[in-house]
């Protein structure tokens, strides 16, 4: 029976072999969260009046409740945008009617020119 010995005495070593190997574990720095076109006056605005809480722009925001608006101009027309902040605002968001002129044509310029 030296062959069963042998078996054994292999799989004893495959089996202690690939214990304890550290593949260099630790979490690898976060790039910062970015906007797409963060320079545009419209994603301070969007950052002021806390849309990041519920969308996610680019690697920025929390994708939840609402979508993703990376490519919202892509998907909606300025009208919509304007729409969905105004007059007809989704379900679980607040109408943002409110801004002043000036800041929401800024924030819809910028929702509408990501794409
Ligand atoms: C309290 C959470 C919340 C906040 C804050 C919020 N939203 Fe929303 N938003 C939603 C939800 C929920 C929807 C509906 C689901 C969806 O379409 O993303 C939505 C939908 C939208 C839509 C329509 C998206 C689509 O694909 O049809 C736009 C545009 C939008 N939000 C823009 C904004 C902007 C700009 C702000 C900040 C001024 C904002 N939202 C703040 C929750 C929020």
């Amino acid at each position: 029976m030296a062959r069963r010995a042998l078996l054994l005495a292999l799989a004893l070593t495959v089996g202690g072999a690939g214990c304890g190997g550290s593949d260099g574990g630790g979490a690898e720095p976060a790039a910062p969260p970015q906007m797409p076109g963060a320079r545009a006056p419209g994603a301070s605005i969007a950052q002021q009046n806390g849309c990041l809480a519920c969308h996610t722009f680019g690697s920025a925001g929390r994708d939840a409740p609402g979508n993703d608006l990376t490519r919202v101009g892509a998907r909606l027309s300025r009208a919509e945008i304007e729409r969905a902040l105004t007059t007809d605002p989704p379900e679980g968001m607040q109408s943002y009617e409110h801004l002043s002129g000036g800041d929401l044509r800024a924030l819809v310029d910028y929702l509408a020119s990501l794409r």
